[in-house]
């Protein structure tokens, strides 16, 4: 034989030197969740190590996380249901918690790079991305609001704003009122291939976001689809994205590849909570080895071509690496 790839095998450090893909803390986005109030620290049931913080102890976290060498964080906001109405008015009044957050997590770490989520479902009543009417989720109407959110997550110092509704024209409208108002410097990450997933299940428990009738569908994409990827990344590049991202990412691999094949800008993905969820789980359970299948999890999504990965894993990854 004169072939035997077994020979680049044999050693740990040639096993090293071929080694094609590396995970790297720079390419990670660490998601939290915060809740008002303050001294808060609240496990989400499904979603063993991960907490709800008010914004004193989320401080405290990110500190410490910044000191394990995480310096990108995506923060979501939980909202009790008495603050949530059918326009999501809280998602653009200054004085929110959410954005009083933001802002201080700026004013106290300007060297980190805080990301925004800008969709209506944490602060409306009936749970979904956009503005409903006769059980209809209206398009154009919903741009509106995302813009006005979008222009207060601006103005309190974020750096990424995360589009995560799946409205169509969303990130070209916010990027022109961004730059009416002067924040021609706020990137935007769009949630460009956002499929309508069972693997957002603990997310929208931490969240108690559950949409309160029907589903995501006429407006998260079809998980059989990978044609439409190429449809919404398009758009994405005209509209003034400056990150494309795929969401989730383990079942969405191919979508991860065929987008970082055919588009220059830097694809990001969302390891979401469910794909979280089950390695903890089984890990739990002692049915798999959690720490090595979280490893080979983020290396496979990398390997596929992402360069940034959103992921509840950060933390644990840090700490192993030090
Ligand atoms: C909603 C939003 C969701 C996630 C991020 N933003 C859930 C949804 O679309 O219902 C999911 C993240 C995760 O599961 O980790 N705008």
């Amino acid at each position: 034989m004169l072939r035997r790839p077994r020979r680049n095998r044999k050693s740990e450090v040639i096993r090293n030197m071929t080694e094609e893909t590396t995970l790297s803390l720079k390419d990670m986005i660490f998601p939290m969740f915060l809740v008002d109030g303050r001294n808060k620290k609240v496990e989400v049931s499904s979603m063993p190590g991960i907490y709800r913080f008010s914004i004193d102890l989320m401080l405290k976290e990110i500190e410490s996380c910044m000191k394990l060498g995480i310096m990108a964080f995506d923060v979501f906001p939980a909202y009790p249901e008495s603050l949530k109405d059918t326009k999501a008015t809280q998602s653009y009044n200054p004085e929110t918690f959410y954005l009083k957050a933001l802002r201080e997590i700026k004013r106290t770490f300007p060297e980190l790079c805080l990301m925004s989520d800008v969709a209506m479902d944490p602060y409306i009543s009936d749970g979904h991305d956009g503005l409903v009417k006769d059980g209809k989720i209206l398009n154009d109407e919903t741009l509106e609001i995302l813009a006005r959110m979008s222009l207060a997550q601006a103005e309190a110092g974020v750096d990424i704003l995360g589009p995560s509704d799946m409205m169509d024209g969303r990130v070209g409208y916010i990027r022109g009122v961004l730059d009416e108002n002067g924040f021609s410097e706020t990137s935007i990450m769009s949630y460009t291939a956002k499929y309508s997933s069972a693997f957002y299940g603990p997310f929208r428990d931490a969240l108690d976001s559950a949409p309160k009738f029907g589903d995501k569908k006429t407006y998260q994409m079809n998980p059989a689809n990978s044609q439409e990827a190429l449809i919404e990344a398009d758009l994405d590049m005209e509209e003034g994205a400056d990150f494309l991202m795929v969401k989730p990412a383990l079942a969405y691999l191919d979508i991860i590849k065929l987008l970082s094949e055919n588009y220059p800008l830097p694809i990001a993905a969302y390891n979401v909570s469910g794909e979280f969820s089950m390695i903890k789980a089984a890990g739990e359970k002692g049915w798999l080895d959690s720490d090595r299948a979280m490893l080979e999890s983020l290396l496979s999504i990398k390997r596929s071509g992402a360069k940034i990965i959103l992921t509840y894993f950060a933390k644990e990854f840090a700490i192993r690496e030090t």
